[in-house]
């Protein structure tokens, strides 16, 4: 099979995409023939080596895809040849076929387009498990959302609406936060304009501030939502796009009588594999219903992997990014 292969750390022009040997699925595992497969920011970081996870060389990067399952290992269950199914890894995506542990593949909707179901368990699974099992998002509280045309932002975007906040997105451009109101959002903040974000936030809260904030962004955003929080507010640490990690005031915290709550989806999938698919289910019935579409701004193929990962890097991404192979 043809792969996108990290030979030595570095940035996603020293990708190359060669043959390599096709996998095997050993027991509790699928090989699904990859139709699509979502970018996602830690495919940014793998290949220069500062991820969590660190495999060996050489490797594909990549964290999910979309296909038909094509090899099914002792043990699972739920899936068998010729399902069209949608599953999640740490690395080894970004090829035409892809070794994933049964579990975190799931059969996806007959409605449900290859392109939408690559873009969709990383970002959405994140999302839910922030705002229900974290936040506790509340109908009619105030969510504010950061860097909320990408990934997971837009994804916060829809699933705030869905249950019933009122969701204000921040971006760093005009045209990103009109593509954050067509998914939803009632109120929309640039934070690249001279008037201080924490001010723009206290003035659509009459002074209170944000009852939830979803930060993926991190850095000077971050230290100025300890600003703008409303008393027992949630402040959700998603991750750190801008590639400063921040360190919370605890005086701010004491004051705002607020939690700074980490999110880790990849552990609780491990943990708590029952209420992860629980998710899933509410998710795909929120899907099958209408009630969000994922947003993919741009497929490139697959060979073209290393631009994808290069247009995340510069920002120039809204919503999701996917990988297509014929
Ligand atoms: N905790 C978890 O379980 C979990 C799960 C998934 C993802 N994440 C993390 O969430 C973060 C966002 O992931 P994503 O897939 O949504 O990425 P993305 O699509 O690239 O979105 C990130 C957003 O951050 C903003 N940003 C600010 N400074 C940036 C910079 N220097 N470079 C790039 N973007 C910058 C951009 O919006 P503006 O231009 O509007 O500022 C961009 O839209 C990453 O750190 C990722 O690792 C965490």
């Amino acid at each position: 099979m043809k792969a996108i292969l990290c030979k030595q750390h570095g940035p996603p022009e020293s990708l190359v995409y060669e043959d390599t040997a096709d996998p095997t699925a050993e027991a509790g595992e699928v090989v699904i023939d990859v139709k699509a497969a979502g970018v996602n920011f830690p495919d940014t970081l793998i290949i220069e080596n500062k991820y969590q996870f660190k495999p060996d060389l050489p490797f594909s990067p990549g964290g999910e895809v979309v296909g038909i399952v094509s090899q099914v290992g002792a043990g699972v269950k739920h899936l068998k040849k010729g399902d069209r199914a949608m599953a999640l890894m740490t690395f080894g995506g970004f090829a035409e076929k892809a070794r994933v542990p049964g579990q975190t593949a799931l059969p996806i909707p007959e409605e449900m387009p290859f392109t939408d179901a690559a873009g969709f368990p990383l970002v959405y699974g994140t999302v839910i498990y922030a705002l229900k099992q974290r936040a506790r998002l509340q109908k009619g509280e105030t969510l504010l959302v950061n860097g909320a045309a990408g990934g997971v932002g837009l994804a916060a975007v829809q699933l705030g609406k869905i249950m019933g906040a009122r969701v204000i997105a921040a971006a760093s451009t005009d045209e990103k936060l009109a593509i954050c109101k067509q998914h939803g959002a009632d109120e929309l903040i640039n934070y690249s304009e001279d008037t201080p974000f924490k001010e723009q936030v206290k003035a659509l809260t009459d002074g209170q501030g944000a009852d939830v904030i979803f930060d993926p962004v991190g850095g000077d955003i971050f230290d100025q939502c300890l600003s703008c929080i409303n008393w027992n507010g949630r402040l959700l640490v998603i991750g750190f796009a801008s590639g400063t990690i921040p360190s919370a005031a605890a005086n701010r915290i004491l004051l705002k009588n607020c939690a700074v709550m980490g999110v880790f989806w990849g552990r609780f999938t491990a943990l708590e594999p029952e209420a992860n698919l629980a998710n899933f289910r509410q998710l795909l019935k929120w899907y099958s219903a209408g009630e969000f579409r994922p947003e993919v701004s741009q497929t490139y193929r697959l060979e073209n992997a290393a631009q994808a990962l290069n247009d995340m890097l510069a920002r120039k991404a809204t919503g999701k990014l996917v990988l297509t192979v014929d």
